[in-house]
């Protein structure tokens, strides 16, 4: 058995330490199957990676971790609890502890900078108006967004500091765990190192777990604990970048051993060392 088998228990696996866990997923629209027996288990702490072609059902497997689909069949438990049993105050209760950044950056186009990571905050109801004041003001900072642009609309923002800003709102509610779409997506190579930086500093900080779907190879290789592949409606290998991309599956030759792909691996600091060695 390869230890990229998703069956396959790792040793750091114990049950209090799952955030997520997926089990025999199905998703289905119309007569399109999307999903079958899937199975995904995330650990506390992990930055996972999901890759997969394009529609082979990597948003949808997003929205159903945080609620928003239902699937045919199967479990979604996300810090313990079944997703789909749970009432509306359980679920609305569960949402404060994650935050959300969506694959287009999803601002709201009429609100400010500063209202659109006040947003979260203010739904909660029961912070103060300088509370929420501050708090927006550190999250933006912490997602290296001055205060000088807290009164700017979306539309006058770079792509990168749209990211930024999407990341500050969320992780507004100091969330322990984030899903970031395609986080890298149309950002130049700085601005997309930089979001990289952001993320990595961010996770050793707040130990937060992180859950991102990317195409990004650099991305990728720079930050993930481990990756989820999704192909034939299922999570085909979960293992380290190092392993996988040594996985024997169609697509992961092609998604990775194309010339950027190559790129990537060699930079890592495993791959280095190995040269060095030798
Ligand atoms: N609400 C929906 N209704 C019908 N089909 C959908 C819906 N959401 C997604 N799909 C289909 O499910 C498949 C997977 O979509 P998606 O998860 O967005 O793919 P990707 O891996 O590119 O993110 C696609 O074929 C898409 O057309
Ligand atoms: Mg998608």
């Amino acid at each position: 058995m390869s230890e990229c088998d998703p069956s396959q228990p790792t040793s750091a696996q114990h049950d209090d330490a799952a955030i997520i866990e997926i089990s025999q997923l199905r998703t289905q629209f119309g007569d399109t199957v999307v999903h079958e027996n899937l199975d995904l288990r995330i650990d506390a702490g992990e930055i996972v990676s999901l890759v997969g072609g394009s529609g082979s059902g990597k948003t949808v497997l997003l929205r159903q971790m945080l609620g928003l689909n239902r699937p045919a069949a199967g479990t979604v438990r996300v810090f313990g609890e079944d997703i789909n049993r749970i009432g509306s105050e359980r679920l609305q209760a569960l949402r404060t502890r994650w935050g959300m950044l969506f694959q287009h950056g999803a601002l709201f186009s009429a609100l400010t900078v500063f209202d659109n990571v006040a947003q979260p905050l203010r739904e909660l109801r029961v912070l103060p108006k300088d509370v929420v004041r501050d708090v927006a003001l550190l999250k933006l900072q912490m997602a290296g967004i001055g205060p000088e642009h807290a009164r700017k609309m979306p539309a006058d923002l770079s792509g990168g500091m749209i990211k930024r800003v999407a990341l500050a709102r969320a992780l507004a509610l100091d969330p322990d765990l984030v899903f970031l779409d395609e986080p890298t997506a149309g950002l130049d190579p700085n601005a997309s190192e930089s979001f990289v930086d952001l993320i990595r500093e961010l996770h050793d900080e707040m130990k937060l777990t992180v859950v991102m779907v990317t195409h990004d190879l650099d991305t990728l290789f720079a930050l993930s604990s481990r990756v989820a592949v999704l192909a034939d409606k299922h999570i085909i290998a979960y293992c380290a970048p190092d392993k996988v991309v040594e996985f024997k599956h169609p697509f992961i030759e092609t998604f990775f051993r194309g010339e950027r792909g190559q790129r990537a691996f060699e930079a890592l600091p495993e791959q280095q060392e190995k040269r060095e060695d030798a």
